[in-house]
């Protein structure tokens, strides 16, 4: 079990109890309208919690004193090179954690550049969530390229922005407490 904590965020992977609040983002229309995945019906909710995808880990993001899961992130590791996709982030509307989507991601990348050993680590937004440029540079990532058409969701085809951040360059700017995830020192355990 990875739990990895920051300055107001905590990571743990998510458990049985986080079920109704996984249901209540990807059963929500406001909440997946940007995301790679089209909202989900209850029943196709529970389905997904319990099919973990494949080399793809998932944690709640919760405060440092309360258990109960403010939003998610995930990160897939792709069987191609050293390289994982940052996928899924949310934090709840109206949530304590409002504004630290960032450093959740940061968080996970000092996970992955460290005792994942991965090399390159990439994000990406629907080229019309905006918003989401700030919270993408925040983490520490780069932009990079626009995708065409990536995937379908809502009934049409979306362009994806992308960023991407490699471990030596993103070291370069980590904070010692992430550097300290990232050399496996401290506050991540497995
Ligand atoms: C993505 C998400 C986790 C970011 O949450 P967060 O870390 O709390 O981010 P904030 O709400 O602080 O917003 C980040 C930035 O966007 C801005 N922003 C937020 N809502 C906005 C809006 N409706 N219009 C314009 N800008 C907006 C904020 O001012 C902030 O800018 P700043 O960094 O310059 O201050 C959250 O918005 C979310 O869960 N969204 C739904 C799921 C989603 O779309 N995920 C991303 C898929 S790529």
């Amino acid at each position: 079990m990875t739990v990895l904590v920051g300055p107001n965020v905590r990571l743990r992977p998510l458990d049985d109890g986080d079920l109704t609040v996984y249901q209540r983002i990807y059963c929500s229309p406001v909440l997946t309208r940007y995301l790679g995945v089209d909202r989900m019906t209850p029943q196709k909710a529970i389905a997904s919690f319990y099919t973990p995808t494949p080399r793809k880990l998932v944690f709640a993001i919760t405060s440092h004193d309360d258990d109960r899961m403010e939003g998610m992130i995930g990160l897939l590791l792709e069987e191609y090179g050293s390289n994982a996709m940052c996928t899924g982030l949310v934090i709840l509307p109206g949530s304590p954690l409002k504004g630290c989507g960032a450093e959740a991601g940061r968080l996970l990348f000092a996970h992955a550049f460290g005792p994942l050993g991965i090399h390159r680590v990439w994000a990406g937004h629907r080229a019309d969530h905006t918003m989401m440029g700030s919270v993408m540079t925040e983490a520490g990532l780069e932009p990079e390229a626009t995708l065409r058409e990536l995937f379908h969701t809502q009934g049409r085809w979306h362009d994806v922005t992308t960023y991407a951040a490699v471990a030596g360059r993103w070291r370069e700017q980590a904070s010692p407490l992430e550097l300290a995830i990232a050399e496996g020192a401290v506050l991540s355990r497995s």
